[in-house]
């Protein structure tokens, strides 16, 4: 093999590249003047959410050396990433451009595969959400056979991640928003806090979900994440602008010397000798050049549950058949990488308050008041734009969105399938045993109420995000070109297992029963979609759905499982992939079962727990 010396060579080469000399600028090792060193202790590819987390905690070490090499760029800190209110702003500017398959349970259509492609990661362009799940939900990923990874081998990460705010005096005095001080950081990188902004109605909201007989969790985050509860946001409490990997993980330890970030290149291949991954390949672009550089202890992936197995397929690790259909040597045969794919499947059900409150989240599109409003944010840090999206959610049990003639005959359907019966014909039969111990675990779980099934996330509005939080349903990541520049092939599988559009129904009914519930009436709530007049049946109930749900609320995770090899698991509970020396993965690929919330804290934990762990085999 022939390796670059890093420190002149790889300045050589981009000479090449642009007719003259390249000033180590050029490399976009960001703010550094030096040439990259001639190998590092740690390569971390991909600086996005988990990326950043692992790299800060391991170059508290000043004896170890850790390139991170992320394929976007600084974003520019405008308004539309920092101000909480126009998250979303920056449209594709900081993601992919990538749509997955038609899918056939959603009426053949396509849709977007959101994965962030920026410094920091998903945590640039997210709604800053910033919950957790149960207990339950990650008791199952340490049920599944992973050691320590349960809610009190979590806890304390959760805690290291953050620095919490609760709610302000006159905030608690008007709306009664608690917190478990047992539950949070108060020293951790990434700023937690509670929203000091909601809308009237909201209360009223929170009214109908007590009449409806959901309980009301006084803080979400101490495993406690059934029923109803206000949530806080990633945002800094004091500026109260978005508090993301960037901020937390990379400025405050930027100047470190021994932490090189490089952006704009992507990871296009491992180098593995010996059975161990030794290198990583990059390049700016298909056409530039490629560079190899070495890590001496561990190469770590943190790319994201699209591009993590698009890596690892690339290099050889991955379903032997994919592999050779595409002429790739195969280095070890884990025909895990790129399965047991998951999301939270989502219906945005519409609806207005004909009677509604002053003010409403129906002012916004109100541009004078918007612009009132945004002024007021800028001059003074409050009103509507001071806060995420989300700020209150009720994740319901199975038991709590169906009778229980209804629940034993949904769990009968799941327990009875075979389940192999709703996978591609040739998938591998680990993949299916890890998916039939799933099977088993979730349904026993989902009986007992300990973990949601459904996730209704509310603002003072009838409208509601229904987002199915634990789906029966597998999708797929795979390549289907050797050309690491192109973009895997992203297959939701949504509702390829019935049983899900089945529990969908449910959700759907429990999300009308709320509506309609007293507390409400006073405002006049209309549901617009799914529209009470010509939706009635569950026949037209399963339609709506078809025609409505989108397969991902940006959650993509599972798609390098932490679980038993012979389960189709990708990494062991130490996180290291199967089959091959010196390789890691830290990123939301690695969870077994997608938890019932929002991801990113969830990845700060793990990312967390990954740099403890990493950095105990030193
Ligand atoms: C639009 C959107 C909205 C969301 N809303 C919320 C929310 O409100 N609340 C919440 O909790 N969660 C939300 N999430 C989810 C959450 O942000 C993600 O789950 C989390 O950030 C994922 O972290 P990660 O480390 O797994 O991957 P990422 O943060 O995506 O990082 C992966 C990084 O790897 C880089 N990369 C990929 N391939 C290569 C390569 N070959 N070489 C080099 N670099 C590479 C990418 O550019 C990216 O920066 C949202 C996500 C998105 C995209
Ligand atoms: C996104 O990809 C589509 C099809 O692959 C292409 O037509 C479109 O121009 C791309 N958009 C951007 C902004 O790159
Ligand atoms: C989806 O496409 C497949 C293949 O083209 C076709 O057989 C099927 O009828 C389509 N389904 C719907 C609902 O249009
Ligand atoms: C909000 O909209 C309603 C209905 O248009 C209007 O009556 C009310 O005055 C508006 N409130 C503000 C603060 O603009
Ligand atoms: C729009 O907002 C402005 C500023 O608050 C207000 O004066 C006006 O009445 C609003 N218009 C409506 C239709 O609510
Ligand atoms: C400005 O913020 C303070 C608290 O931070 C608040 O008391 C005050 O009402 C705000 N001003 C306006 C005009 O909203
Ligand atoms: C239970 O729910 C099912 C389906 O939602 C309904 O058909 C049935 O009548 C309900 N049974 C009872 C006893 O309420
Ligand atoms: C890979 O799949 C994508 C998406 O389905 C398709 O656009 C592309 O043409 C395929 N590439 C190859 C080489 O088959």
């Amino acid at each position: 093999m022939a390796r670059i010396h890093l420190a002149t060579g790889l300045l050589a080469t981009l000479s090449l590249i642009s007719g003259g000399w390249a000033a180590p600028a050029s490399l976009n090792i960001v703010g550094r003047d030096v040439a990259l060193f001639a190998n590092y202790d740690y390569i971390i590819v991909g600086g996005g959410t988990s990326g950043l987390t692992v790299a800060d905690r391991l170059t508290e070490d000043a004896d170890k050396t850790v390139l991170v090499i992320e394929s976007g760029n600084l974003d520019d800190q405008e308004d539309s990433v920092l101000v909480p209110g126009l998250a979303g702003g920056t449209g594709k500017k900081y993601m992919y451009n990538m749509t997955c398959e038609p899918q056939p349970g959603i009426n053949n259509r396509t849709y977007s595969f959101l994965a962030a492609h920026v410094v920091g990661g998903g945590t640039v362009v997210n709604g800053q959400a910033f919950d957790r799940g149960s207990r339950g939900d990650y008791d199952l990923w340490e049920a599944l056979g992973n050691q320590g990874w349960g809610w009190e081998g979590l806890l304390p990460y959760f805690k290291k991640s953050e620095t919490f705010t609760p709610s302000p005096p006159e905030i608690v005095k008007e709306w009664g928003i608690e917190y478990d001080r047992s539950a949070h950081g108060f020293k951790g990188p990434v700023m937690s806090s509670m929203p000091t902004y909601y809308y009237p109605a909201m209360k009223f909201v929170f009214k109908a979900w007590k009449q409806l007989g959901i309980p009301y969790s006084r803080d979400g985050t101490n495993g406690n994440a059934l029923g109803a509860f206000y949530f806080s946001n990633s945002v800094d409490p004091v500026t109260r602008t978005r508090s993301y990997a960037r901020t937390a993980h990379y400025e405050p330890v930027k100047g470190r010397p021994n932490l090189h970030l490089l952006t704009g290149q992507t990871v296009t291949k491992l180098v593995i000798e010996g059975k161990k991954a030794s290198a990583v390949k990059f390049a700016s672009s298909p056409t530039a050049s490629t560079t190899t550089i070495s890590a001496k202890k561990e190469i770590i992936l943190a790319a994201g549950s699209g591009h993590t197995p698009q890596i690892l397929q690339l290099s050889g690790i991955g379903p032997k058949t994919l592999l050779k259909s595409l002429g790739i040597p195969v280095v070890v045969d884990l025909p895990g990488v790129g399965a047991n794919f998951q999301d939270h499947p989502s219906y945005y059900t519409a609806g207005l308050f004909t009677n509604d409150m002053n003010p409403s989240p129906a002012n916004m599109s109100n541009a004078t008041y918007a612009a009132e409003m945004l002024a007021l944010y800028k001059y003074n840090r409050t009103g509507p734009y001071s806060s995420g999206f989300g700020t209150a959610a009720a994740f319901l049990t199975l038991p709590e969105i169906a009778n229980k003639t209804r629940v034993s005959s949904l769990l009968n359907l799941i327990q009875r399938q075979d389940p192999s019966a709703h996978f591609p014909a040739n998938t591998d039969a680990t993949v299916i045993a890890g998916y039939k111990f799933q099977r088993t675990l979730l349904t026993s779980f989902m009986a007992s109420g300990r973990i949601a099934v459904s996730e209704n996330a509310f603002s003072a509005l009838p409208g509601m995000l229904n987002s199915l939080q634990k789906p029966f349903s597998r999708g797929s990541i795979a390549i289907n070109s050797t050309d690491p520049f192109a973009n895997p092939v992203v297959d939701y599988r949504i509702f390829s297992n019935p049983a899900d559009v089945e529990i969908f129904v449910d959700m759907i009914k429990s999300f009308r029963r709320v509506v309609g519930m007293p507390a409400l009436k006073d405002l006049g709530p209309i549901i617009t979609n799914p529209d009470p007049a010509t939706v009635k049946s569950d026949e037209e109930i399963r339609a709506a759905i078809r025609a409505n749900v989108v397969p991902t609320l940006a959650h993509p995770s599972c798609t390098c499982a932490m679980m038993k090899r012979e389960h189709g698991g990708v990494v062991d509970a130490q996180l290291k992939v199967y089959g091959v020396k010196g390789l890691s993965i830290v990123d939301a690929s690695v969870i077994p079962l997608i938890p019932a919330t929002h991801l990113s804290s969830t990845v700060y934990a793990v990312a967390e727990k990954a740099a403890d762990i990493i950095k105990a085999r030193a």
